[in-house]
Formats: C-alpha cells, structure tokens, sequence
C-alpha cells in the first residue's frame, strides 16, 4: 500500500514537508481513478482542521489534469443543499459555513452529537484502488471509502467502511455507498430506472428531475429487492439521451436487501445522488469497537449514450463481478411451469426424455420434491424449512433422478427457498418457533399458502441449521449441476428474536448479510454449481445476488410479447448470460417460433411439457436448440446493441456482436403491429467491423412462418439474396444504409439472422 499523504490535523507547510521528505514524487501525484476512457478526479485542499478531498470531475478521460482541476465547478451558489463545495464523500454535518442538511451518512455519536465533520487521515493506493481514510474531527468514527477501477469495462467500484472507534455505540439512520454532489454539471438531468411488480418486471421509466425537487427509488422489501424499483440507475446529463448519443452516469447498487437512492435537483441546480441499504426498521446500531462494509456500488460513465452503460455494465458483470461470469450458460428445462408441486418420478423421468429429444443440456426440478411427516410439499402451505427427499414423489431420491438425467446425457439441478419456512406446517418451526422473524406480542404475518414466513437469518444458527441440510441435499446428488435458489416473500414480520432490543434497527441489513453468508458458504463448496436466483419471477434481479449466482428468474411472466420489453428493460443493466428467459405455454396464443425466438435473447430454455409440442413444434424446437448451442458465445458473451424499442415502437430489435466482430446475431420481434402501416425501415446495425463483409443467414426459420407483405417482397428478397451469398455487405454499409427487413402483418413475427464476417 502506497501512502502518499499525511494525517489528519496536519498544517499545511508541515503537510508538504513531510510528502517532501517521504518522496517528493507522491506530492504531485494526482488523486485519481482511471478506467480505460473514464477518470474521477479529485482535489484536496487544507483547512484549519485538516485535509478535504473533493470529486472534481467524473467523465471522460482529460490529460491536463491540472487544468481540468481549475476548470472544474468548485462550488455553485448558495443552496438549502447547505454546502456549495460537498465533500467526495459528502455527510450530514460537513465542515463548511453552512451545514450538508443531507449527504450520504447520518449518524449520532455516542454523546448525542448528530453532525459529522470528516477530514482526510490518509490516502492511499491498494492495487489500482484508491482508498481513503476519512476520520470525523472530533469523535473516533472512520469511514474507508475505496473506489476500484476495472479499467477494460470502464467501470469503477466504489464502497464504504464504516468504523466505531467512539466508547459507546453510535447510531446510523443514513447510509450511503456512494454519494456524489455534482455542482452546476448541468440544468438538465434525466434519469432512467426499471420499475414493475410480480409479472411486469423491467419496465424503463426515463423522466426528468425537476428543479427543486428530489426523486427517491427505493425497496423496503427486505427480499424481493428489484420491483417496484431495481437498485440500478442511469442519469442523463444536459438533456436526454439515446441509445447512441448523449453524456450518461450508470450506477447499480449490489445489494440484495432494502435500499434507497435518492436524487435531489437543488433549486440552484447542484444535484446530489445518494444511495445505499435502508435502515426500514430503525437506525443501525454500530457497537463501540465494530465496523460494517456497506456494498458496492458500480458506477459508469457514457459519452455515446444508454448503449454503452450497458455494454459497459455487462462487459464488468461477466468479467469482474459474476462468479463465473464467462463460462457459457446451459439450456435447459424446468418442470415449473409444466407440473407444478404435482408430480411423480416417472413423470418426470418422462419429462426428461422430452428434454433430450429437444436437446436441451439440463433437466432442473422445481419446488414440491421435499417435506417431512405432515409436511410433504404436495401443497403451496408445508414443507418449507425441511429440506429432505419426499420419497413418496422420489421413491429414489433427488440421486436417482440426477442419475436418470445422467443417463439420457442431461445435467441435473433442483429448487430451494431456503430463506423460508412454513408457520405450523414444518418441522424445523415446530422445533424451533423463535426461528422465525416475529414481532413480540404480536400476531404472525402469514405470506403464500396462508402459513409462509421468513427465517432469521440474522441468527447464525438458523444459517448453519439451513446450511446443513442444504449441504446434505447437494452432497446426495453426484455431479449436481444447478441450484435454483427461490424466495417468495417480503419481510412481513419485522422482528428478531435473535438480535436484542436495542438492535431491532439492524434486522434487513444483518438479514441480507445472513443471506450472502450462506450464498458463499455454497459458492465455497461447489464454486462450479450454475445458480439461479429467484424471488418470485425478477424480485432478485440485481448485482447482489449475481456476486453469487448466474443468473436471475426474469419474471413468472413468460408471455412472449411482454417478455420483448422485460428483457430490454433488463439488459439495460444486466447481461444476456444472466438473463434467464425459457419457452413456456403461454395464456395468449402466441406462435411456437416467436416463443423461442424472443427466448433467444438470453440464457435459452424451456419451461413446459415436452410433450405438449406438436411434432412439428419439437422439430422446431430441436433445430432452435442447436442453433442457439452454436450462436450461444456471440449473445451471452458478445457486445450487445439495442436498435430499436419496444417501449417506443411496435416492434424490437436488438443485437450482439463477438469481441471480434466476426459474427453477430440479430432478433427481430414484432409487436401486434398495423397491418396497413408495415413499413419496417432498414434496421440500421451497430458494432460491426466497417471493413469486414457479412454473409447473412436467417435462423429458426419455418415454413409456416406467416408469409411477409406483399408490399414488402422486395425486402425479404434481399434477405434471401444474402442468402445465397450474390449480396455481402460491408459492415459499413450495414452500420450506414442498414439492413432491409420486413415483419409479417399479423400479430407475431419475428426473425433471427446471423451475419458470419467472410
Ligand atoms: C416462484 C418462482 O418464480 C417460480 O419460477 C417457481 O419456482 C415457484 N416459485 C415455485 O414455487
């Protein structure tokens, strides 16, 4: 570890003496993060009391260093912000002539005192990382912010530690990951964000932020962290952006419990971005002595748009955050949405021989295969919290069904929801009643099938109990492949038998950080085993969960139409590769080809009986299996680029291209389009090498495809011409005049192209 300053307190003669002596070189060296276009820049400046370190510029690289410090908004006019000069970590209290009356942190001393006045104790490199010791002036609270760059995905990591060394404990009512104060950057800012709930996960909201007004995204689920408002953001700087143009901010929050981010427009235009885990329940209680990490942050920045934020979030994802986040992703069928809790080993074993005629690569078994006495799973209100083979259901347990897929060439997985457990209707509560989170005196909350609750897993011996069991279960299946790991409630008790009363307040932040202990103890043991997380559809669809898992449940909502805006509102911050979109049997009459070619957009699957395809459909299917085997590198692995929105078109388009630029993938979906106005313009593409030529080939093809407008045979002739190989353009032309396409004038087509570089 390099230190290049010096501690708090110090003057400022002495402060550059001392650098002097210590090696001159460091005095000159600027505080600085960079990424591969990216740099956050910092100034630090003396005051009577100590150092101050400020974020001048978070943007795109500038090489005058200096003259962009002097350059650089230093403060804006006065505001009822309170502080015009904010801190890089900016609190509630600060230093300045008038008080932060926000700022990311907020906490009560030990002796009442309800300010903070942070100075720089020292400032220091790990690695690539910038960490920075900041120490309240007079009480001995500390907070370690670090920002780590991952300079190929232009994305720099940030946190927060936040350290007791105060007598007694010392009360947190705020606490940030990160907090940014942009002063006079701009006086129009546009934020985009996902909202959506059980079946409408994904949906871009992209509004301006008034003057004088402040917008909060929050979750006081505790659980289901990603609906109503998924913890990731991008912030349009100046006016609004597209896909392609404009200056973007990109942030997502890694955090898996309750969380707020709030974004305050200053009526002078300073605007301050807040965000970290809520304390829903009361303050956190940091004992004297303690110190708790608050999570990552991934913070991005854009010059070109929407686009690259998310090519810049899934290049990091994929390689600096996901546990395997390179690794291609299998197909698979899952026997959910097919079966039910209701089913038999030999059904399944059937099913499983419907998987391999599709040639999936892996069969996964859903909920209902577990329970003990009374408490078989055979319905929605028992059995969770017993993690031990029904050998009514699996007379030869979760074993003899893996060695049944092993034998038809198929990996095996299974559900669990190990957070859970069933009021009255399980063992491990019957044993155990206080295991539960509860409210004293109070009556229980009951969740699904009138009896579901939430374990404490703010109690370690809940997690070692639910571990073991869990541990007994995968230890039984030789070659266990997938986990799906499922979560169907909010914290609707909000109580702790575990923690004392004093420490109630810090039940959602312990409780999340009870989930990643037994995440990780699962990661540690099997680090190969695909995971899965889910939380009733997309509610774990966040950076949290994928620091462990995959993948996430996209949403219970598998009807195709809607699924064409979910999973572009989730690539908007999470991969293909995570994405996990399966072809079910739909309520809406919806094409076979459209069903899998809107699931080829992600991590490839099916959630159905086998045996409900038609001959034709499994032909369908069984071609659409091995193309998407072959193009499977290119969309969970390539460069993605939106062309055009579903949320404002009636129809989508978006595309993935191979770091080399030698293939790309194209998925075209119409959306219940005007018959008389099926004018599709060339999809003008993006990310192609202009130098290269492509050959085309369409891919899920079928002959009962709808047939193309009349009006548009020129169009599809075209299609063919490539085809054949008369007409292969340059990726120039491709990128400039664009690729003539056509839908069919009903309500579902789509189509898939593969372009090959010659
Ligand atoms: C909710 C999930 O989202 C579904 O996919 C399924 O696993 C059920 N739970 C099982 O209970």
């Amino acid at each position: 570890m390099k230190q290049y300053s010096t501690t708090f307190a110090t003057k400022f003669a002495a402060f550059a003496a001392a650098l002097f002596l210590a090696g001159g070189a460091f005095a000159a060296e600027p505080v600085k993060v960079e990424t591969e276009n990216t740099m956050m820049l910092f100034e630090r400046e003396q005051s009577a009391a100590g150092e101050r370190l400020y974020l001048r510029h978070f943007g795109p690289k500038i090489a005058d260093e200096a003259g962009a410090l002097a350059l650089a908004v230093k403060s804006g006019p006065i505001s009822s912000l309170g502080t015009d000069n904010p801190l890089a970590y900016p609190v509630f209290g600060e230093s300045g002539r008038w008080i932060n009356r926000f700022g990311g942190l907020k906490v009560t001393h030990d002796n009442g005192t309800v300010t903070l006045d942070l100075i720089v104790e020292k400032i220091e490199r790990d690695g690539e990382a910038l960490k920075v010791r900041w120490r309240d002036a007079v009480h001995d609270f500390r907070v370690i912010q670090t920002f780590r760059p991952r300079a190929d995905a232009d994305v720099v990591e940030t946190w927060v530690e936040l350290v007791n060394g105060e007598k007694g404990a010392v009360r947190i009512s705020r606490m940030s990951s990160f907090a940014l104060v942009f002063p006079m950057l701009a006086n129009d800012w546009r934020l985009m964000s996902l909202t959506g709930e059980w079946g409408s996960e994904g949906e871009v909201v992209d509004k301006p932020i008034e003057r004088g007004r402040r917008i909060v995204l929050d979750s006081r689920s505790g659980i289901r962290d990603a609906w109503l408002n998924n913890p990731a953001f991008m912030l349009s700087i100046g006016g609004p952006s597209t896909e392609t143009d404009g200056r973007v901010i990109g942030c997502a929050l890694c955090w898996s419990g309750a969380w707020e981010m709030s974004f305050r427009r200053s009526e002078v235009d300073l605007l301050e971005v807040v965000g970290g885990p809520a304390n829903v329940a009361g303050d956190y209680v940091l004992d004297s002595g303690k110190s708790i990490k608050l999570p990552v942050a991934a913070l991005t920045y854009s010059e070109n748009g929407k686009g690259q934020i998310s090519r810049n979030f899934h290049r990091w994802a994929r390689r600096h955050w996901m546990p395997n986040g390179t690794k291609e992703r299998p197909t698979l069928l899952n026997n959910w949405e097919g079966t039910g809790l209701l089913f038999k080993e030999s059904e399944i074993v059937k099913i499983m021989d419907g998987a391999k005629s599709v040639g999936v690569e892996m069969f996964v078994l859903d909920d209902g295969w577990f329970g003990l006495g009374e408490h078989l799973r055979n319905t929605d209100d028992r059995g969770l919290g017993d993690w031990y083979v029904n050998r009514e259901k699996l007379p030869n347990g979760l074993a003899g069904l893996a060695d049944e897929a092993r034998k038809r060439g198929l990996k095996f997985g299974f559900w669990v929801e190990p957070e859970m457990a069933n009021w009255g209707k399980c063992d491990l509560l019957e044993k155990h009643p206080d295991w539960a989170l509860q409210e004293k005196g109070r009556p229980m909350r009951l969740g699904r099938g009138g009896t579901q609750v939430v374990l404490d897993f703010t109690n370690p011996a809940v997690r070692d109990e639910i571990w073991r069991q869990l541990d007994a279960a995968y230890s039984s299946v030789p070659g266990l492949a997938y986990i799906k790991w499922d979560a169907n409630s909010n914290i609707e008790n909000v109580g702790s038998t575990y923690l004392d009363a004093a420490h109630q307040g810090n039940l959602y932040f312990d409780y999340t950080m009870g989930y990643y202990d037994v995440l990780s103890r699962q990661r540690a043991k099997y680090p190969n085993l695909d995971m899965q997380a889910c939380s009733s559809g997309g509610g774990h669809m966040e950076y949290g969960s994928l620091r462990y898992c995959d993948e996430f449940w996209t949403s219970d909502n598998t009807d195709p139409r809607d699924r064409v805006k979910m999973q572009w509102g989730a690539s908007m911050f999470y991969p293909a590769c995570a994405i996990a979109s399966h072809v079910t049997v739909t309520g809406r009459q919806v094409p076979f080809k459209y069903r899998v070619d809107v699931s080829f957009s992600g991590r490839f699957g099916f959630e159905m009986q086998p045996k409900s395809m038609s001959p034709r459909e499994l032909e369908f299917a069984k071609n659409a299996v091995k193309e998407y085997h072959r193009i499977r590198p290119v969309v969970q692995q390539g460069d993605l680029y939106r062309l055009v929105s579903p949320f404002e078109h009636d129809y989508s388009a978006l595309m993935y291209v191979d770091g080399a630029k030698t293939r790309a993938v194209i998925c075209l979906y119409g959306l219940s389009r005007d018959t008389r106005k099926n004018y599709l313009p060339p999809l003008v593409l993006q990310g192609l090498d202009p130098a290269k030529r492509y050959r085309l080939r369409e891919l899920n093809t079928e002959s009962w495809r709808w047939p193309h407008s009349p009006l548009l045979g020129k169009c599809t002739d075209f299609v063919a011409e490539m085809e054949k190989g008369a007409a292969v353009p340059t990726g120039e032309a491709l990128m400039k005049m664009g690729l003539p396409v056509s839908l069919g004038d009903k309500d579902y087509d789509s189509a898939i192209f593969e372009l090959i570089a010659e």
